[in-house]
């Protein structure tokens, strides 16, 4: 009997627990208390909440998705043209700056220089094809055929171990951009 009531009593206790939580969320909804200003940080909870959301959706979703046995230096090289074109102003390269501008986004974009060490192949696809939600990255899927993303993947790929000679070396993509791909095959 008594340990009855104190199941309930628990039971009762979470339940009130989360209306209040829910009616804290709900209240700095609609009151625009939370400030979503780019040139301010997020709180730490918010910040922890984000990234590690971002991080654990691509990694699920980039389960299904089947990488080229190798990266050869062809794909390399044409994947270095459209990484200059289209990453480079908010990624930067190995020796090439990020644009000034992009100081101003939050969440920052991330070195790849260095940070694609911290990714698997199949991730950094998905993560080009698909873009992120509520960040500055584009999803390059609707414009670019598979086959293309893979090229930047593996140029991206490269980049760790490249010298700052050996990536400039890699000719950029010159003025008109091609956007092929259009009602190309997708998959997922
Ligand atoms: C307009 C700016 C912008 C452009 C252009 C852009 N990105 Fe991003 N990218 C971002 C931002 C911002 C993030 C951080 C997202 C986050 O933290 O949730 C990001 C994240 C990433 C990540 C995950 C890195 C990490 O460690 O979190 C990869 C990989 C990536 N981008 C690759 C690319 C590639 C390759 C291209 C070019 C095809 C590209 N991006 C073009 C802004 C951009």
């Amino acid at each position: 009997m008594h340990k009855e009531i104190s199941w309930r009593s628990t039971l009762i206790g979470a339940v009130g627990m989360l209306m209040i939580m829910a009616t804290i969320a709900l209240v700095v909804i609609l009151t625009g208390s939370y400030n979503v200003a780019a040139d301010e940080r997020h709180t730490t909870p918010v910040e922890w909440a984000l990234s590690t959301s971002m991080e654990n959706s691509v990694r699920a979703r980039a389960e299904n998705v089947q990488p080229p046995p190798t990266f050869t230096s062809t794909m390399i090289s044409a994947g270095g043209a459209e990484y200059k074109a289209m990453c480079q102003h908010c990624h930067g390269g190995v020796g090439a700056a990020k644009e000034e501008w992009v100081k101003g986004m939050r969440p920052q974009p991330p070195a790849l220089a260095s940070a694609a060490k911290e990714w698997q192949p199949a991730e950094i696809f998905w993560l080009v094809k698909h873009g992120v939600k509520a960040t500055a990255m584009p999803s390059f899927g609707d414009t670019h055929e598979d086959a293309t993303i893979w090229n930047i993947v593996a140029f991206v790929k490269a980049m760790p171990s490249m010298s700052a000679e050996q990536y400039a070396a890699y000719a950029a993509e010159s003025g008109s951009h091609s956007e092929e791909g259009e009602g190309a095959a997708h998959s997922h």
